[in-house]
């Protein structure tokens, strides 16, 4: 018998339920490879859970909040469970767009403008006051208001007038104390995943999403039949080669480890733009980087194995 491995899934977050869909086929994955896997929801019982069972490794097949911010990454580092996945630092910097577009802008790579308001700016220091500035700020209408920490397009808004921004972003805000107001950038939308081990850094093709809803949202992200994908993405050679170098310098701008998928938009002058850096990506049926791994040849068990070993391993 293989390493014994903690698949952990589930928790609280909103995103609970794609984790568990995640996880089952995770533990499916790690059983038939030969791995001994223990199932774990995170609740309470997690630390007591991990100190009788001792894993050899962690799976983190968890998305949103705690599983992607560094919270359960730091009760690893604590336990001395190695884990899949990025580590502390870079889950902190990815989880928080209001810090990583900051990241991405000051190191030039290409984000699409925003401010960064929090809920202390609106109650304590009269930001509600200028809101109409925000506008110019980001060059105009449409924009998206959006939590900068959460996934799966919670709390997401696409503003099209002056009017609809205070309740955008009451609503961004009612996810937690930071909203991104962003340009909203028309054009092509990517997923590209790196996956990073033994043997390097290597850029999955990018996967195109074209909503048939026109908004590419926590229903077509996750319901078969709602979204059509590309594999690879339909982009001109120059653009694509841009795309699959951005994807990687991000990676090791946030100092990823094994797996980060970098969500971009390529608008009309074919400039891609980074969105979001995700350090947990989806592991379901219609998730986005077993997708991009298919198309090289690389099998869902076999990236599931991938990335245990990476953690069994020490990768760093
Ligand atoms: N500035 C933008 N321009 C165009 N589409 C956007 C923009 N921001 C978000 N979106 C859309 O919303 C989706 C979710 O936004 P994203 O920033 O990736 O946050 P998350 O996935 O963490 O919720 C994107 O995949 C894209 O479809
Ligand atoms: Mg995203």
């Amino acid at each position: 018998m293989k390493e014994k491995i903690a698949v952990l899934m589930g928790g609280r977050s909103l995103e609970r339920e794609v984790s568990l869909r995640s996880g089952r086929r995770v533990c499916e994955a790690l059983t038939e490879r030969g791995y001994r896997v223990v199932p774990l929801d995170v609740t309470a019982d997690l630390v007591p859970a991990l100190r009788s069972e001792r894993p050899d490794a962690a799976y983190i097949a968890l998305h949103g909040k705690y599983g992607e911010d560094g919270t359960i990454q730091e009760v690893l580092e604590f336990l001395g469970i190695p884990y899949t996945g990025p580590g502390v630092v870079a889950s902190t910097l990815a989880w928080d767009k209001a810090v990583s577009k900051r990241l991405f802008a000051e190191n030039g790579i290409p984000t699409p403008a925003w401010v960064t308001f929090s809920t202390a700016a609106f109650k304590e220091m009269g930001a509600a006051t200028a809101l109409d500035l925000v506008p110019d700020a980001v060059g105009g209408f449409p924009l998206v208001v959006k939590p900068a920490e959460q996934g799966s397009a919670l709390g997401l808004t696409r503003v099209t007038e002056a009017a609809e921004l205070p309740n955008a972003l009451m609503n961004a805000l009612s996810y937690g104390d930071k909203a991104i107001v962003e340009r909203w950038i028309d054009g092509a939308e990517l997923a590209v995943s790196v996956l990073d081990g033994p043997d390097g850094l290597r850029v999955l093709p990018p996967v195109e999403m074209v909503a048939l809803s026109g908004l590419f949202d926590f229903s077509a992200m996750y319901t078969p039949g709602e979204t059509e994908y590309y594999v690879p993405a339909r982009l001109d050679d120059a653009v694509m080669a841009e795309v699959v170098r951005l994807a990687a310098e991000v990676h090791r701008l946030l100092g990823c480890r094994h797996v980060s998928r970098v969500d971009m938009v390529v608008g009309a002058d074919g400039v891609p733009q980074v969105l979001e850096v995700n350090t947990s990506p989806g592991m379901t049926e219609t998730s986005l980087l077993p997708m991009a791994a298919a198309a090289v040849g690389i099998n869902f068990q076999e990236l599931v194995e991938l990335l245990a070993r990476a953690a069994l391993d020490g990768i760093e």
